[in-house]
């Protein structure tokens, strides 16, 4: 059997804001272990904590205890891709412009980074619109920049935050696969946040589930189906419904 190594280790983080209405306990003992080069998912009802606890691993936000351990060592700031659900890509920059970005900012020679820029933008699906602008993109193509531009940094751990949430479902769907693509040629550590069961059970290889607030840990699932993956294939509804039987109530 392979032994993969542990990339993150995350023990027992917990989370309190105190308000003006009182302590708003979010994040209650979180424990888990994310192996390297595994697409790891993270499924919760809305509001319970997935966006806190995505900014404590990003060190975005602080936890009030428990321990984040990286393998080799705290990444050093830019050193994780990040992707949200809004773009924040720079508007006044080409898709070329957007995507090489960050190898430019640390001093990578120009065809060096762009021959990369370009691997990346070819494998998110976008070949032919290196010169487009954001505004020029449909919501979908702006998120496979977002990809691009985070595969781009070559950070080995890469945290999404619900990055298809805003799109419709057809276009979510072929982003499900463009990000299966890109992670299947080019192996990283993804910790992919998500609210939708079916989106979970198509991209992981292990998801687990959160309660709702204050998020606890529920339950793992290890997703031994083969990919791609059928939406529709009776396995994957199995695993729907015992996931789902198992979901806290959206409230
Ligand atoms: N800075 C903050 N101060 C107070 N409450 C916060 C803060 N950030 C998040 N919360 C609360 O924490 C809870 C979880 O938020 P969040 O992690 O964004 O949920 P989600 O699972 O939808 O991503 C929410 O009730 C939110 O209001
Ligand atoms: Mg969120």
């Amino acid at each position: 059997m392979e032994v993969r190594k542990n990339k993150i280790m995350v023990e027992n983080l917990c989370k309190t804001y105190h308000t003006n209405s009182g302590d708003h306990e979010v994040l209650k003992d979180i424990s888990f272990n994310v192996e390297e080069n595994e697409f790891l998912v993270l499924l919760g009802p809305g509001r319970c904590g997935k966006t806190v606890l995505l900014n404590i691993l990003a060190e975005l936000e602080e936890q009030d205890s428990g321990k984040i351990i990286f393998d080799g060592g705290r990444p050093e700031m830019g050193n994780i891709g990040l992707v949200f659900q809004k773009y924040a890509l720079f508007p006044w920059k080409t898709v070329m412009g957007n995507v090489e970005m960050s190898p430019k900012l640390k001093g990578v020679d120009k065809a060096t980074r762009q021959a990369n820029a370009q691997e990346y933008i070819d494998l998110v699906g976008l070949h032919g619109f290196e010169k487009h602008l954001p505004k020029q993109l449909s919501g979908g193509m702006k998120q496979r920049v977002g990809i691009a531009r985070a595969y781009a940094t070559e950070a080995d751990i890469m945290l999404m935050d619900e990055p298809f949430g805003a799109l419709d479902a057809q276009t979510r769907y072929s982003m499900e696969d463009a990000i299966i693509n890109i992670w299947e040629k080019n192996k990283r550590t993804i910790v992919f946040v998500t609210n939708n069961v079916e989106e979970a059970i198509y991209l992981g290889d292990r998801i687990i589930l959160l309660s709702s607030r204050p998020a606890t840990i529920k339950k793992e699932y290890k997703v031994d189906l083969p990919r791609p993956r059928s939406y529709t294939d009776r396995a994957f509804l199995e695993l729907r419904n015992e996931i789902v039987a198992n979901t806290d109530l959206d409230v």
